[in-house]
């Protein structure tokens, strides 16, 4: 597969990703590579990887951090930052961050911080951060509940996907990635759409041909609008309730917390349901749109209750501005829009919309 061109940076695929990282290790001689895993990426995908490094007279120092999205947090941050000060890292060292979008985004943030800013390279290990977290240049960590609060945009020097990795992802995470994709389509490539809904049985060769595709699509629209002032807003859709559902799952001790796709394909449905009432998506596409969905993700169980919450959390969304909650929306399959206002009894209906829906 070639190279996918970003912005400042490039996408490459399996061996050939190994390849460039290698190369660049090469020409540029950082004075020292960090590698930073999780719990689990450390076990399952650093032998792997390291395998794969070729050697060379450079220190290369791994560093761990504890799993999960709980640890998205400005501590951890802490953590790694006095870890490299420790280790002796300067400006010449480079980190490589080797797991989900956990650690793509919170290691991205540390080498965008470190003394005002350290090479670093992305090497996503779940589908999710393939598709999305680790290219265009978010970085990031949670303020408490609030998801991705604190951050800069500021891409890597190269984007490595390795689809091996995903033979040691568990199945509801490989699940979780797939509602990224589905959004894609939805916002973006009714074709697209239309593979992703009808997959029986997907090999491998298959897959890695659906992750180029929405990776192109992302970098599409995230090139020509890297600091999001307009189209990158696309990205957000189903994000805006699900971002706020996510983050009540998480806080909220009687609730088990829903993975990031899982939440966003809740919020994917329920801002389909709404497109149908502000910007005119046919019933039609909002039945195609809802089953489609609901092909993979089951239906989340939301109480009264819970929604009064989950609207408050609304207000910290990173798309409003001057007190206005601005919703991504759809006008068809493939036509999203930006900038939508969208009353609270709308939001409500929709709702109800999900929770009486019928398989
Ligand atoms: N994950 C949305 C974006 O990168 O803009």
């Amino acid at each position: 597969m070639k190279p996918i061109t970003t912005k400042n940076a490039f996408v490459c695929f399996n061996s050939d990703a190994y390849n460039q990282v290698n190369s660049y290790i090469k020409e540029q001689s950082p004075s020292m590579i960090f590698v930073l895993v999780d719990t689990n990426t450390h076990n399952d995908c650093l032998p792997r990887f390291l395998e794969r490094l070729e050697s060379h007279e450079i220190i290369v120092e791994v560093m761990e951090m504890p799993e999960g999205e709980d640890h998205k947090t400005i501590d951890i941050c802490m953590g790694v930052w006095e870890a490299l000060s420790e280790y002796g890292a300067d400006r010449k060292s480079l980190l490589i961050n080797l797991g989900g979008g956990v650690v793509t985004d919170l290691g991205g943030f540390v080498a965008s911080t470190y003394m005002r800013g350290i090479s670093y390279i992305n090497f996503p290990t779940s589908l999710l951060a393939m598709v999305d977290a680790s290219v265009g240049g978010k970085t990031g960590v949670d303020l408490g509940a609030l998801k991705n609060q604190i951050g800069v945009i500021n891409e890597g020097e190269i984007v490595g996907i390795d689809t091996e990795f995903l033979n040691t992802l568990p199945q509801n995470q490989m699940v979780s990635g797939f509602s990224e994709m589905l959004k894609h389509g939805l916002i973006y490539d009714k074709e697209y759409w239309n593979i992703l809904t009808h997959l029986e049985n997907v090999d491998i060769s298959e897959l890695d041909t659906l992750i180029y595709d929405s990776v192109i699509i992302k970098n599409k629209i995230v090139s020509q609008d890297i600091t999001e002032q307009g189209l990158r807003k696309t990205l957000n859709f189903g994000h805006t309730l699900g971002h706020a559902i996510e983050s009540y799952f998480l806080e909220n001790a009687d609730k088990t917390p829903l993975l990031h796709g899982e939440a966003v394909a809740v919020g994917m449905l329920l801002e389909t349901y709404i497109s149908t009432k502000v910007c005119g998506l046919t019933t039609s596409e909002l039945d195609i749109i809802t089953s489609g969905v609901f092909k993979s993700f089951p239906k989340v169980n939301i109480e009264e209750n819970d929604i009064k919450v989950i609207l408050e959390l609304l207000k910290f969304d990173k798309k409003n501005s001057h007190g206005k909650i601005n919703f991504v929306l759809l006008e068809a399959i493939g036509k999203p829009k930006i900038d939508c206002e969208v009353k609270n009894e709308t939001i409500l209906e929709a709702f109800e919309f999900y929770s009486n829906y019928n398989k």
